[in-house]
């Protein structure tokens, strides 16, 4: 894990601001959890921490390390993102281990992490499945459990838990009182 800043993150989209000015410090091993509501930003401001935009002005920084002139690969993160974009071609178990194949993992290992998430998802019974065979909070999971197969120093999650009930995140140590986030 590593730590996040956000330094004065503005994002405008030609004459409309959907960020202003964003200054946030989320510490290593934090686990905070962006509230607002529909409209407010909050995919906007997971975008440019994961690069796949850039800020209008400001500064990201992961790890003590500026990252927002860097391509998403070399930041270090994985993101689930709100429509869950799991591959209907693929397994189960092939969704898990796709980043890992990218990174030419060993099967092996491979085969170690996808198990070992699967598990911790509550999926491990679904690996041989194609996607299209899912429900929508299954299908949620194997997003998550792609995203945590990473290992990443960072992981973004847009509105995760709109198909989950509370009981799949207690593995994840994140135990309380949850309200979905898609208001
Ligand atoms: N690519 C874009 N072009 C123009 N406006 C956008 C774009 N992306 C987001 N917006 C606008 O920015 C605001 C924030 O959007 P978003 O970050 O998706 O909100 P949230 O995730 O909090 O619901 C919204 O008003 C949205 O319409
Ligand atoms: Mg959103």
């Amino acid at each position: 894990m590593a730590e996040i800043e956000i330094k004065g993150v503005g994002k405008t989209f030609g004459a409309f601001t959907a960020l202003h000015s964003i200054d946030l410090t989320i510490k290593d091993q934090e686990f905070v959890v962006l509230l607002g509501a529909s409209g407010c930003g909050k995919t906007t401001l997971l975008r440019i921490i994961a690069g796949l935009d850039s800020p209008s002005k400001g500064e990201v920084w992961i790890g003590g390390r500026r990252v927002d002139k860097l391509p998403p690969r070399e930041r270090g993160i994985a993101m689930v993102f709100q429509n869950y974009a799991v591959f209907p071609h693929l397994t189960v178990f092939e969704n898990i281990a796709f980043g890992l194949r990218m990174q030419k993992l060993p099967q092996a290992e491979v085969t170690q992490r996808v198990t070992r998430t699967a598990e911790l998802m509550h999926i491990e019974a679904l690996l041989q499945r194609y996607s299209g065979q899912l429900s929508g909070g299954q299908r949620q999971r194997v997003a998550v459990a792609r995203a945590l197969a990473m290992e990443p120093d960072v992981i973004l999650m847009d509105e995760p838990l709109s198909n989950l009930d509370a009981l799949v995140w207690m593995p994840l140590g994140l135990q309380g009182h949850f309200e979905p986030l898609n208001m």
